[in-house]
This record gives structure tokens, C-alpha cells and sequence, in this order.
């Protein structure tokens, strides 16, 4: 067990508590990167307390499937025109941080207002690029983590805490 139900839940509403002090005022644009943000996404977007749009992209990797080539291929993308409006990318995980500097850059062409990140998970250890994240839920080590919408292999998505996969599980 890395992180329980109730941490999780307690640090989901303080970001959700954030976001809406934040972009009081304003409706961001929230941006879940499927499949793994989906069940962190339908608890921050309860969380906050302003009027929000929601709105998902999904991606995969190009290249072998256990290492992250930096390269990213849009599977799904907007429904919405972000143009000119402040959006907030949703991300479970940011590990080396490729996926994600490669969205962002997809992102920035499209001129929103504002650009901002929100990611439950850092895994420092394993960063490759800076990435800067306004919200940030946890630092966790380096260690495969799976559980409230992370996998192995398509499984453990809805074990509803986060917790570490053992290395006999994947072979480490
Ligand atoms: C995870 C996560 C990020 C990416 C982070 O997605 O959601 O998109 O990996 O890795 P990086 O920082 O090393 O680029 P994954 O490819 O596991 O897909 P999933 O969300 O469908 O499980």
C-alpha cells in the first residue's frame, strides 16, 4: 500500500479546493489524458466547486510499450476548441515527462489563455525533461505504482488506493 482511500480522497478535494479559489471567476477547460486519469478526473472534477467543461484526449506511445519514446501519437483528440481559454491538463502520472511535454507543445499551438497541470503523481526519479505542475497530489518513489486508475497491463484500474506492483507480478 502506497497511498490509502483517504489520503487519496483528502488530497483530491485540496486540489479541487485549489482549482476553484484559483479560477474563481473563470470556466477552465479541464483536460484528462485517458485511459489511466479517468478515475482521478471524476473525483477532482466533484471537488471543485466553479463551473468547469471536461473535456479528454488519449494518447499511446510510439515505440516499445515499456519505455516511453517521447514521441506520442493522438489516439482521441478534443471535442473542444481551446482557443483563447484556460485550460488545465489532467495527467494520473508524470514519470519521465515526455508524454507530457509533447502534449503541452500540441496544446500551446492551439493558443489557449493559460496552460496549467494537474497531475496526482510525480515520480521525480524518473524525470528526462522539466515539466513544471501548478497541482500536484503526490512525490511517489520509483516504484510501480497501479490502483485508482493505474495499470498492469490493462488490470488493477479500480482498486480504489494506489498501491506498489511486487516485482515478481511484472518480472523485475
Ligand atoms: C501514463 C500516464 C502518462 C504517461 C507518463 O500513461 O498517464 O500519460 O504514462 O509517462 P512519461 O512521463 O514517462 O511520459 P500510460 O502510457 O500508462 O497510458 P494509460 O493512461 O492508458 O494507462
Amino acid at each position: 500500500m502506497l497511498i490509502d482511500r483517504d489520503r487519496l480522497q483528502e488530497r483530491v478535494r485540496e486540489l479541487g479546493a485549489a482549482i476553484s479559489r484559483d479560477y474563481a471567476g473563470r470556466e477552465p477547460l479541464l483536460v484528462g489524458v485517458l485511459r489511466g486519469t479517468a478515475v482521478f478526473l471524476a473525483d477532482l472534477l466533484r471537488a471543485i466547486d466553479i463551473h468547469v467543461v471536461v473535456d479528454f484526449i488519449a494518447v499511446s506511445s510510439y515505440g516499445p510499450s515499456t519505455h516511453t519514446s517521447g514521441v506520442v501519437r493522438f489516439l482521441k483528440d478534443l471535442d473542444e476548441s481551446i482557443e483563447g481559454r484556460d485550460v488545465i491538463l489532467v495527467e494520473d502520472i508524470v514519470d519521465t515527462g515526455l508524454t507530457l511535454r509533447y502534449i503541452l507543445r500540441n496544446l500551446r499551438g492551439r493558443k489557449p489563455a493559460s496552460l496549467a497541470i494537474c497531475a496526482l503523481l510525480d515520480k521525480q526519479a524518473r524525470r528526462l525533461v522539466d515539466v513544471e505542475i501548478q497541482y500536484k497530489g503526490f512525490d511517489i518513489p520509483d516504484a510501480f505504482v497501479v490502483g485508482y486508475g493505474l495499470d498492469y497491463q490493462q488490470r488493477y484500474r479500480n482498486l480504489p488506493f494506489i498501491c506498489v506492483l511486487k516485482p515478481e507480478v511484472y518480472g523485475g
